[in-house]
């Protein structure tokens, strides 16, 4: 179930964010809204949707019921759960300003979905690849209208992905292959460089419709997923603290993504890799041309989807 707590014709510009429930995902919701949007949190579940938007609208001082923040639910390790959400977005908006494919995973072990796939490649770079793909003709829509002048944002709609300094240098699709000789950091380096050949590559394809496409590192932040790269247990009791200590908090983690999904400075910027909130050199292997229509490719065997097909303008909503 998919609760919508406002009305589908929102007065606010409309943003999406995947993994606001905590995090980098949480500071950047909160940011977005106080620019101005009407922000869509898409949440594991129906309980996490509940407790995210409590939890946002608490932080702002606002009810649930009076607050820019609304949720759907979808674990983005489930196909059929991303293209169930996206349908009752597009439901909701026919038109979306920004979406913000923030959500990632660390994991020790080899895992997979119910689709045969390994969990990290799935929910970090084939979920955004669907999500941004099933919401492109709401995108787009945004993208042509340009945007409310009300909002910090000015000309189209902004796909913001966040990739990690911590991208592979080298493109190594055998990562996510089986439980033998599994490495999890591996698997999301690489992960991260697919976000990156992914952004850049349909940065390309969207030139001159209105909607922009950048990645973002958020830097070493004090979060969850970072203390997921320690082994459980007695070392990750002890050096988590330490983690802490050397890295941002979570607010200051969300600067970056702040920055590219909203400031002037960054409208009509695209196919970027942003860090400190300014525009940086990826790996070269995120820039070959070779990799990006190689990824496009393989990620179309894997999922169906052609980013490289945009829907028509005549069919897009009005
Ligand atoms: N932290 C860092 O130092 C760092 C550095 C570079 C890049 N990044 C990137 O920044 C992004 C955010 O990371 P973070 O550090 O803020 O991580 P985090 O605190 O662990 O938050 C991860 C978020 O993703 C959501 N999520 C994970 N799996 C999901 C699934 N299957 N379905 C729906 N939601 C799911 C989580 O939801 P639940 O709360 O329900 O689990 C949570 O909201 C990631 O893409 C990460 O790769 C982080």
């Amino acid at each position: 179930m998919n609760a919508p707590q406002h009305p589908s014709a929102s007065p606010r510009p409309v943003a999406v964010i995947t993994g606001a429930s905590q995090g980098i995902g949480r500071f950047t919701a909160l940011g977005i809204a106080e620019s101005g949007f009407q922000v869509t949190v898409v949440a594991r579940s129906v309980a996490r949707g509940r407790e995210t938007v409590a939890d946002l609208a608490e932080a702002r001082g606002c009810t649930v019921g009076d607050g820019p923040f609304d949720w759907v639910a979808a674990d983005l390790s489930r196909e059929h759960e991303i293209e169930e959400a996206a349908r009752e977005l597009l439901d909701r908006h026919p038109r979306i300003n920004l979406l913000v494919n923030n959500a990632g995973l660390v994991a020790r072990k080899y895992g997979s979905t119910p689709e045969g796939l390994e969990r990290t490649l799935v929910v970090n770079h084939l979920a955004p690849v669907r999500l941004t793909h099933a919401l492109l003709p709401a995108l787009l829509a945004a993208g042509a209208a340009g945007s409310p002048s009300r909002t910090g944002t000015s000309g189209g709609a902004r796909i913001v992905i966040l990739s990690s300094g911590a991208h592979a240098k080298r493109l190594d699709l055998t990562a996510f292959e089986g439980p033998r000789g599994y490495s999890g950091l591996h698997a999301y380096a690489q992960s991260k460089l697919l976000n990156l050949l992914h952004a850049f590559d349909l940065a390309r394809v969207l030139a001159g419709t209105g909607v922009t496409v950048n990645a973002v590192h958020p830097g070493l932040v004090g979060t969850g997923l970072l203390d997921s790269f320690l082994p459980e247990g007695l070392v990750r009791r002890a050096l988590s603290p330490v983690f802490r200590l050397v890295s941002k908090s979570p607010e200051e983690g969300a600067r970056t993504s702040i920055h590219v999904a909203t400031s002037p400075e960054v409208a009509g910027i695209t196919g970027r890799y942003f860090v400190k909130g300014v525009p940086a050199d990826p790996a070269p292997a995120a820039l070959d041309p070779e990799n990006q229509q190689g990824v496009r490719r393989w990620t179309e065997g894997l999922t169906g989807i052609d980013w490289g097909q945009t829907p028509e303008p005549e069919d897009l909503p009005a």
